[in-house]
């Protein structure tokens, strides 16, 4: 299907990070029938119990999960779209500001990339000032593909190096500028070459680990100084420490934080919250779409913000990252393989080390595979993975890494591949 798929759809999937060639070229099953709590069916009938990127982060408490299925079952039963509004947007903005007081307002719209667009578009409405200063992955836009106009590896270091801005117009350059984290002095330089005309500071408040003592403040202070919209960009760290941004345990709040993945549990919604200052901004400019009213995506994030008040979401996805990286330790200790362990615990990241990092990766996942566990260099925890499937995650751990530890000892591990390597980052599907 996949072969179809290339010649039916350019680049073959819709998602990068969903693209076979990512995991396994030629061996990862592709597509799915089913999705069931941990449980993957593809369309051979296989299963796998899925220990790699659970639907791409945004499925924490598992897949179909039967609460927010059902509310969304009843939603569709009661009118799904209608030409007056779905009351459950009102309540999910004013669930949203609760757990988010220094928030007054929301706007809501279906993905992650497109809810930033509308972020930045409301800053630059606000400051009426055009420059954003930007740090991360963002999502696919114009407004941040941009900063890679400038120089053609600007955006290198944040999450997807490679990323082609084709197709952006020229005209948009410099108008977004990346700066590192953990590094406010690479934001005072940005903020010192465009004078008067910072719009907003973008970033992710946290995603491979905690940010150095001082650094959010740092970045707050500069927004505080120079009238610039402080952005926080939760689509993928929210959700999994507490319930709501990580910003709160990290102690600095934004003046606009984004939401997408978590809150919907899978179905496609995410949100704008702001303090109604710069939030009454939108209304200065044309922000509007018919797929932002449907039912389904507002339903689905109250169903999952029930289930966070019934039990304690965010502590089991920490225990259970802590778990896997527990595992990946312990497998490298008894086998003496060269990995080094990362991320958040909601999001483990596992890094294969030495000059054939990129073929250990492959060959590992090719491995787990076969011992039936969708698995690669990321982790992500689902409410969903029970204490047995982690036991039986650590046998199979254990066994590939001991296999692809004496094949690094021979030097034969690409001879073990049954096909190619896997790609990293962005590259064109030719
Ligand atoms: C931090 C961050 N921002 C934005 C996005 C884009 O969201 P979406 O893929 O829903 O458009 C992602 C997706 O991975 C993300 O991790």
């Amino acid at each position: 299907m996949y072969e179809v798929a290339r010649r039916l759809i350019p680049g073959g999937s819709q998602l990068l990070s969903k693209r076979p060639e990512m995991f396994l070229p030629g061996g990862w099953p592709s597509y799915y029938a089913s999705a069931k709590g941990i449980t993957v069916t593809d369309l051979d009938g296989n299963t796998y119990r899925d220990f790699s990127i659970g639907g791409v982060g945004a499925t924490v408490l598992g897949y179909a999960d039967p609460n927010v299925d059902n509310a969304v079952k009843a939603a569709i039963d009661q009118g799904s779209m209608s030409t007056l509004n779905a009351p459950e947007e009102v309540i999910l903005a004013e669930r949203l500001t609760n757990l988010h007081p220094w928030a007054d307002m929301a706007r809501f719209s279906r993905a992650g990339g497109e809810a930033m667009a509308i972020a930045v578009r409301i800053a630059r409405a606000q400051t009426r000032r055009s420059i954003v200063a930007v740090c991360g992955y963002h999502g696919w836009h114009d407004w941040y593909l941009s900063a890679n106009l400038a120089k053609d590896d600007a955006l290198d270091g944040h999450l997807l190096p490679g990323l082609d801005p084709a197709g952006v117009p020229r005209s948009l350059e410099g108008l977004t500028r990346p700066f590192r984290y953990n590094d406010v002095d690479s934001l005072k330089d940005i903020v010192s070459a465009c004078g008067e005309d910072l719009a907003a500071i973008v970033m992710e408040p946290a995603r491979d680990s905690d940010p150095d003592i001082g650094f959010l403040e740092g970045v707050r202070d500069i927004a505080n100084q120079t009238g610039a919209v402080l952005i926080f960009d939760e689509i993928t760290a929210g959700f999994r420490i507490n319930t709501g941004g990580i910003h709160l345990t990290l102690g600095v709040n934004p003046d606009i934080a984004v939401y997408a993945k978590a809150l919907g549990n899978g179905y496609p919604i995410s949100a704008i919250i702001g303090r109604s200052a710069i939030m009454q901004a939108a209304q200065n400019s044309f922000i509007s779409s018919t797929a932002w009213t449907e039912r389904i995506g507002p339903t689905a994030a109250l169903a999952v913000l029930a289930a966070y008040e019934k039990k304690d979401v965010p502590a089991q996805l920490i225990k259970t990252g802590q778990s896997v990286k527990q595992v990946w330790h312990d497998a490298a200790s008894h086998t003496g393989l060269d990995v080094t362990v990362s991320g958040l615990d909601p999001l483990a990241h596992l890094n294969f080390m030495g000059d054939d990092a990129q073929t250990q990766r492959t060959l590992f996942t090719q491995e787990m595979l076969d011992r039936g566990f969708l698995a690669g260099p990321a982790f992500y925890a689902m409410a969903a993975h029970t204490q047995e499937d982690i036991a039986d995650y650590a046998d199979a751990c254990r066994e590939v890494f001991a296999l692809i530890a004496s094949a690094a000892s021979t030097g034969s591990i690409e001879g073990r591949l049954r096909g190619p390597i896997a790609h990293s980052g962005f590259k064109r599907l030719t």
